[in-house]
């Protein structure tokens, strides 16, 4: 069977100093996780072909680097834009847009960053991956946190009110083989 795989990148620089969005590299922490990468995915598909999808951000090519096979950068794969909140912290955003961080936590599906997206966005811009998705073999995609939330709640038909809520850790790889109805799920954590 099948399988699709899930990775945020490694940490980057912004995940340590607690901004969102930005193209920062990764922190030597996530250089850690994009070292140790091949090793487990090569424990899990063996000699199986892979592809990889990443975004067209630094720290999604620099996790994917080190993977030894074929490789595509999707821009639609790129985090959610946060607009005029681009790399600032939360309390940066509570404190400059405290109207919008409350909208936020309001409808956080529906609420659309100033200048920026919206999960809602977010998932009709994913509607070609998914589709290219469901026609290929076994992909690595890795992304952001966001990005993730979104293809998830594709493949486990979650809903618009909890997408924006699952926990899609750092340093984890999730990986679903799809069945004929839903998909089975494994997680794998890197003690990085
Ligand atoms: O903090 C990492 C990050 O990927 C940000 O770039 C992004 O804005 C955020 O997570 C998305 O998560 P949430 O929608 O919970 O703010």
């Amino acid at each position: 069977p099948r399988n699709i795989f899930f990775s945020r990148h490694g940490e980057s620089q912004y995940n340590v100093e607690g901004k969102i969005g930005g193209d920062s590299d990764l922190s030597p922490r996530g250089w850690m996780y994009a070292k140790a990468l091949p090793q487990l995915i090569k424990d899990n598909i063996g000699d199986a072909p892979l592809t990889v999808w990443h975004s067209t951000l630094r720290r999604t090519g620099q996790t994917a680097s080190e993977l030894p096979y074929p490789k595509l950068a999707w821009k639609s794969l790129d985090e959610l834009d946060a607009g005029v909140c681009d790399a600032m912290t939360y309390e940066e955003i509570e404190k400059y847009y405290p109207e919008d961080y409350a909208n936020r936590d309001d409808d956080k599906f529906n609420y659309r960053y100033r200048g920026g997206e919206s999960y809602r966005d977010v998932v009709v811009r994913l509607e070609p991956i998914i589709m290219e998705l469901e026609r290929q073999e076994n992909i690595l995609i890795i992304g952001h946190q966001a990005i993730i939330r979104c293809l998830y709640a594709y493949f486990h038909a979650l809903s618009q009110e909890d997408l924006p809520y699952i926990k899609i850790p750092l340093h984890t790889v999730i990986q679903l083989t799809p069945k004929a109805y839903g998909c089975d799920e494994k997680r794998f954590q890197l003690p990085i």
